[in-house]
């Protein structure tokens, strides 16, 4: 085991240090940037379904599901096409409505969880056509699809997730880029800064672990914390949430995340010193809204850890700690933004004593209701 662990000590660190490699693999033979197009044969067979969908609906569970939240802001944007993203456990006991003109996306790291496999079971017998983003090659829900594509994050060990929602982003960006050429809501100049821009996130990521040291020592002041609150906005809302679930799954420490300008609707109640906040406060987006934010945190005690874009001013003022993140297109920032919300995590539950790789009560892959 000591082996498998590569020199690191959980797999969850070693998981979280692979990221750079796992999203290269992931885009490695799809985007092709000097012929500036992305190619994945699931997606490029079946385009006529993909242009012809009313929507897209997107069943996960867990952190999948958080990639799906993600992948809906990217969708919307890039490609036009609207989206929804369902809890798997939800969407298959609520008889939803679906139709032969429906895409369903299924998300899945290990590609056996059972709810997600009923919902497309599901959705099949509806007339849908179900298209699989999964890690594990030959696995249930990779059989079940009418096609997919694969994200080639290598085993994950750890329970919690780490590069596979990384990679499931990666995939679902290719998707959208693609989609959004062929439907003509992207110009292809702006393709092709996108392009260029994923090609460069492994690389920032690379950069950004060198965080880890900073991030551990933030971790040492907030280890003995009984709840923490995490908030972001847009394309970086869904990182909020996968942030808190990161930390609640290997520390056991009560975390909530919520869309920062949802906190006046209720946590902003919660809020006193004893209270660690994360924020994530990238400089495109909706900055002065979150700034804001993250005045009236303070204006109440609470203690303040923001994720911010390199150069940043404003909230270094205010922020009790902070942690830069390198510059990228809005859209991307999530696979920057999520990194150090890993490490900080992974640092609390080895402070606490916590088994971070196996946590008590949860499994890797959920194969029963
Ligand atoms: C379990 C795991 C999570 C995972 C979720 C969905 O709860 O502990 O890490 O996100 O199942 O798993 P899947 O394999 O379908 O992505």
């Amino acid at each position: 085991e000591q082996i498998e662990k590569g020199g690191y000590e959980h797999f969850m660190l070693k998981e979280i240090h692979e990221q750079p490699r796992a999203i290269r693999d992931t885009y490695r033979g799809r985007l092709l940037r000097d012929e500036a197009i992305i190619k994945m044969a699931g997606v490029e067979d079946n385009m006529k379904k993909f242009l012809n969908a009313n929507r897209i609906i997107i069943v996960a569970c867990g952190t999948s599901w958080h990639a799906g939240l993600v992948a809906e802001y990217i969708f919307e944007e890039f490609s036009r096409i609207p989206v929804e993203v369902e809890y798997a456990s939800e969407f298959r006991y609520r008889n939803p409505v679906i139709t032969e003109n429906d895409v369903v996306i299924a998300i899945s790291q290990s590609g056996e969880t059972a709810d997600t496999l009923a919902a497309i079971k599901l959705a099949k017998s509806k007339g849908a056509f179900v298209f699989g983003v999964c890690n594990v090659v030959g696995s249930s829900i990779a059989r079940e699809t009418h096609a997919g594509a694969y994200t080639h994050a290598g085993p994950e060990i750890g329970v919690a997730s780490t590069k596979a929602f990384t990679t499931q982003i990666t995939v679902l960006t290719l998707i959208a880029l693609r989609l959004a050429r062929a439907k003509g809501t992207m110009t292809s100049s702006n393709f092709r800064l996108y392009l260029q821009e994923l090609e460069l996130i492994p690389q920032k990521v690379e950069q950004l672990l060198k965080v880890d040291e900073h991030v551990k020592e933030i971790a040492k002041q907030y280890l003995l914390s009984t709840n923490c609150l995490y908030l972001g906005r847009g394309y970086n809302f869904p990182v909020a949430l996968e942030g808190a679930l990161k930390l609640k799954e290997i520390s056991y420490i009560h975390a909530e995340g919520y869309p920062a300008a949802e906190m006046k609707h209720g946590p902003i109640a919660l809020i006193d010193d004893r209270m660690p906040v994360i924020v994530i406060a990238t400089s495109k987006g909706h900055y002065e809204k979150v700034v804001s934010n993250i005045q009236e945190i303070k204006s109440r005690k609470g203690k303040i850890i923001a994720v911010v874009t390199e150069g940043d001013t404003a909230v270094k003022e205010i922020a009790d700690h902070v942690i830069e993140i390198p510059e990228s297109e809005e859209a991307f920032s999530p696979l920057l933004t999520t990194i150090p919300l890993q490490l900080l995590s992974y640092h609390i539950a080895v402070m606490r004593n916590c088994n971070v790789d196996q946590p008590r009560n949860l499994a890797k892959s959920v194969t029963v209701e």
